[in-house]
């Protein structure tokens, strides 16, 4: 996610910039930029040194024109093309007379930049933000807003901008569409900022657009229009908050505001990812058509959350490409002598794209002629520097140690990469591809339907409170959810939890089992449903207190618990991205009950770049 500001009608634009950019590096961002009105002109400095950006920007800002009432700034998270000073915002029209900052994805920016292209427009980066400004410099005959009015239909996606024009100095418009974008009034200033820390340091005087509105703010004043030109009145927002709170939208904590992502985490990683001729297309992939059906074997090496991920692409690639597919810890996957060769396609999973135990693997994997490739989170992490092709999750940035809403998108990322081999391996036809991803299009909504369900989860672990022993079991797909379950629950209330192929406890762990042993198990219909529920029986005529993620109306599952965790029923091999969340939930009410902070657990660092 990207940080948006604006300032007009101030005596130093670039102090309230500088300031509100510092406010939402908390977001996460590796690179950052901003341009002033100066008379009849755009100065601009842009600076992508990672996380000291903003930092380096005040030292270039010192070279900045005085004199300057108007001006916008931008943090960027990259998504479409790498951190570089050309990549960073603001953009620029071909005149340099206009200068916008944008967060979101536009969906349509292929075709929009190609046609701008034709029309003899130069783009001077590799982002889909740039085409707007472009398109706002060919409908400028009008003035800015008019030009605003006219481009927002022509974009799909999700956008929050703000623009400047030199030629209308105290003016910035802002508009947005499914992502926010927060206006403000001071004293003789107009504000606009993607959230609302940026101003909390100016005004609390807070107004909230709506999509496809169209925002004029000018000194001291803001005016909103729809798209069609009628005028609204903007809704006044009340903010109690400080600034720590703002910064985590409200929820106590960022794992809870990174959980409640979570469906926007898995749309946005779905995004434009499937050509109108229904052929799946993972552009940033860069690894060819034909290196990808030659490919004989996968091997996929990662750790913690995002090993379990792993887990579940292993079921969806088997099945689906009739690919041998491993899965390693990473950690042990350069010493067990792996067989590899120029066939093989070595993936690896890592959320920060820094992991040393799943760098070093890759590394491995490429010394024996292998192709490498990685999904990850972060655009241009020392992982995807190195490897041969990238399948980026966009799921914005994630603080939580405890990783959520990046394990989700990390699963459908993975099923995206199987799919796409299917397709091209021809051993799964376009309707059944089709098929399958409508399947994925619907998990948003289904992880909502889920998070919305969050208080009979919180009765359910009130109900646990006291139990120190805790098993996750699962079977087929489930069991990766189980390994998940327990991994959030020891993670953030260190309470023991182990994760089990349910299958598997007659060997050995039943013996654990007895009265106040909590069994928590995935049970919703997958293939192995009803060796589940004879799994289930075993523990509970042992005396273990049953928990049963089951579907909604299974009412021969919920029999057999003690507590249900209500699920909307999934295609089973991509139930994990919804049968996880209530164990997430749990895991979370649990470790709040402990007073834990679960943002920040002992003994763990977000990124583990040490072997
Ligand atoms: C998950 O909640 C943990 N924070 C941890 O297991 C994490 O998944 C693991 O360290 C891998 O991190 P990565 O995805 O950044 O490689």
């Amino acid at each position: 996610m990207c940080g948006v500001i604006g300032a007009t009608g101030a005596q130093d634009p670039l102090e309230i910039i500088l300031e509100g950019l510092h406010r939402l590096e908390y977001r996460g961002y590796d690179s950052a930029g901003v341009a002033l009105v100066e008379g009849d002109r755009l100065w601009r400095v842009r600076e992508a040194d990672g996380t000291r950006s903003v930092a380096a920007l005040e030292v270039l800002a010192r070279g900045a024109p005085a004199g300057s009432r108007t001006g916008i700034g931008h943090t960027r998270w990259a998504t479409h093309g790498r951190p570089s000073p050309e990549n960073a915002h603001p953009h620029f029209d071909c005149t340099g007379g206009l200068a916008l900052v944008h967060n979101g994805i536009i969906e349509n920016h292929a075709e929009l930049s190609a046609g701008l292209v034709e029309r003899g427009h130069t783009l001077a980066s590799e982002t889909d933000s740039e085409v707007l400004v472009h398109l706002l410099e060919e409908e400028l005959d009008q003035g800015l807003v008019e030009a605003v009015r006219r481009c927002l239909p022509r974009l799909r996606g999700s956008f929050s901008v703000a623009v400047v024009h030199a030629g209308e100095p105290e003016l910035i418009v802002g508009a947005r569409r499914a992502t926010p974008l927060v206006l403000g009034v001071a004293d003789g200033e107009g504000l606009v900022a993607s959230d609302i820390p940026a101003l909390l340091g100016r005004t609390r005087r807070l107004f909230a657009l709506a999509d496809d509105e169209v925002a004029e703010v000018r000194p001291g004043e803001v005016r909103v229009t729809t798209v069609e030109g009628r005028v609204v009145e903007p809704t006044a927002l009340t903010v109690e908050w400080d600034l720590e709170a703002a910064q985590k939208a409200g929820c106590d904590d960022f794992m809870s505001k990174e959980m409640g992502e979570q469906p926007k985490a898995v749309a946005d990683t779905l995004l434009d990812r499937r050509k109108a001729d229904g052929t799946l297309v993972l552009d940033e992939l860069r690894l060819r058509v034909e290196e990808l059906a030659a490919v004989d074997k996968v091997v996929i090496v990662a750790c913690g959350s995002s090993y379990h991920a792993a887990l579940v692409a292993k079921y969806a690639l088997e099945h689906w490409t009739r690919l041998p597919t491993e899965v390693d810890i990473a950690s042990e996957f350069r010493y067990r002598d792996p067989v590899l060769d120029g066939r093989t396609l070595a993936v690896g999973v890592s959320q920060s794209g820094e992991t040393l135990d799943t760098l070093q693997a890759l590394r491995e994997a490429k010394r024996q002629g292998a192709k490498a490739m990685v999904v990850s989170n972060v655009v241009d992490s020392s992982m995807a520097r190195e490897a041969d092709g990238v399948l980026y999750t966009r799921a914005g940035p994630e603080i939580g140690v405890a990783s959520t809403k990046c394990h989700l998108a990390q699963i459908v990322a993975l099923e995206l990469l199987a799919l796409t081999l299917a397709q091209h391996r021809g051993t799964r036809g376009r309707p059944e591809v089709t098929e399958l991803f409508e399947r994925l299009s619907e998990l948003p909504g289904k992880v909502a339907e889920t998070l919305g369900r969050r208080k009979e989860v919180d009765q359910v672990a009130d109900a646990l409170a006291g139990a120190r022993d805790f098993f996750f079991l699962g079977r087929h797909v489930g069991f990766p959810v189980a390994l998940e379950g327990a991994l959030k629950l020891k993670e953030i209330s260190y309470l023991r939890a182990e994760g089990y192929p349910a299958g598997e406890l007659k060997h050995g762990p039943i013996a654990l089992i007895e009265p106040g042993t909590v069994v928590v198990a995935v049970a919703t219909r997958n293939p192995l449903w009803e060796k589940m529920l004879s799994n289930v029986e075993e523990v509970r005529s042992r005396g273990a207190t049953v928990v049963l993620v089951a579907d909604d109306g299974d009412e021969e599952t919920a029999r057999r618990a003690d507590h249900v965790l209500w699920v909307p029923p999934v295609e089973p091999l991509l139930s994990p991205v919804v049968n996880v969340v209530p164990l997430q939930l749990l895991a979370y009410r649990l470790a709040r009950a402990l007073g834990h902070d679960v943002d920040r657990p002992r003994n763990l660092a977000k990124t583990v770049t040490v072997e």
